[in-house]
């Protein structure tokens, strides 16, 4: 634990755009240091976001929500949701400062320990801000991880992470020659050993944690925290014509590409949260080596092979920038 008060760490703006800076810092939820401001931009979204996502949010996340003690008041203390999470499902929150590097984050998950960015976005920020803040973290993902199987299918997440990261690693290292002491990467042999192992997994968080659809009796609803987090979002995910709106399909969401800066062309829908469990259950290994030979899908592409709910008119999207 780092002991002196947290910074902010945010990404910087520099002649390419945004940069994402990333820390490792664990630190304690300075929550003295709250302002009144930070204080009513939380109940501003929370309101906001709780009447919103009455009948669009799944009920798991709402009963979980509720549950958990969150409430418009105040910002929340870690420790106080901690009590009720560790009872739940063994996992518990520690404050960060800012983004993870990917295999920090991926071994906090694997041991059920989810990163929560202490610090919320300025009033001028409540429709949109370009990374995670303390409203995303919290009030979007937090619910879900009350849910035993989504709590499991999150930290088996994080082994994969590892695990991935494992293997990229090593498919760089064996597509390395060094001449004259200069490292050349044969990159082809590079990605046929792996290397793309975790962007496939990016895709699958992305698709799933991130911007998930879940059907329910009563209909489509969101879990997905990056939707649950954003005014537009909530609304446009389930009721606007543009996007497309898929069955869940592992391999098909691993090619898929997604968009960081406008609303997703795509959303994928599982049935259930046992779903996502089993269908996440087996080795990826192989099925990273099977991806390396197939080309990523653009984000808005519909497949023959697809399960649609909703064919997108693609109202509205711009022609590039997928990542
Ligand atoms: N089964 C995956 C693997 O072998 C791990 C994983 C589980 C990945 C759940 C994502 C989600 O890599
Ligand atoms: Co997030």
């Amino acid at each position: 634990m780092n002991i002196q008060t947290p910074t902010r760490v945010e990404s910087q703006l520099t002649d390419k755009g945004y940069v994402p800076v990333y820390t490792t810092n664990v630190i304690e939820q300075p929550w003295d240091t709250y302002s009144a401001t930070d204080h009513e931009v939380w109940r501003t979204l929370f309101a906001r976001q709780q009447e919103l996502l009455v009948g669009r949010a799944s009920d798991e996340f709402l009963r979980n929500q509720r549950e958990m003690g969150m409430s418009s008041q105040a910002i929340p203390k870690f420790e106080e949701i901690n009590n009720s999470l560790r009872s739940a499902t063994g996992w518990e929150l520690i404050g960060v400062e800012g983004l993870l590097p990917e295999l920090t984050f991926f071994e906090h998950l694997a041991n059920r320990r989810f990163p929560v960015t202490w610090w919320i976005r300025r009033p001028d920020q409540l429709d949109y801000l370009s990374e995670p803040d303390l409203f995303h973290d919290l009030f979007g993902h937090v619910p879900l991880l009350m849910n035993p199987v989504f709590a499991d299918y999150m930290a088996a997440y994080g082994r994969g992470g590892v695990k991935a990261h494992g293997i990229a690693e090593r498919a760089r290292e064996a597509a390395t020659t060094v001449i004259d002491g200069v490292a050349h990467v044969d990159e082809a042999k590079a990605l046929s050993l792996g290397s793309d192992a975790l962007s496939n997994l990016t895709r699958l968080y992305w698709y799933t944690v991130e911007f998930g659809l879940i059907r329910q009796p009563d209909g489509l609803r969101i879990y997905g925290s990056g939707i649950v987090s954003s005014k537009g979002e909530s609304i446009y995910s389930l009721e606007s014509a543009a996007p497309n709106r898929i069955g869940f399909d592992l391999e098909r969401i691993m090619r898929t590409r997604y968009r960081i800066d406008t609303y997703q062309k795509t959303y994928f829908v599982i049935d259930s949260y046992e779903q996502l469990m089993e269908a996440t259950r087996p080795d990826f290994t192989p099925i990273y080596q099977n991806l390396s030979q197939l080309d990523s899908i653009p984000a808005g592409n519909v497949l023959d092979t697809d399960k649609v709910y909703q064919q997108g008119t693609g109202e509205g999207w711009l022609h590039d920038g997928d990542v």
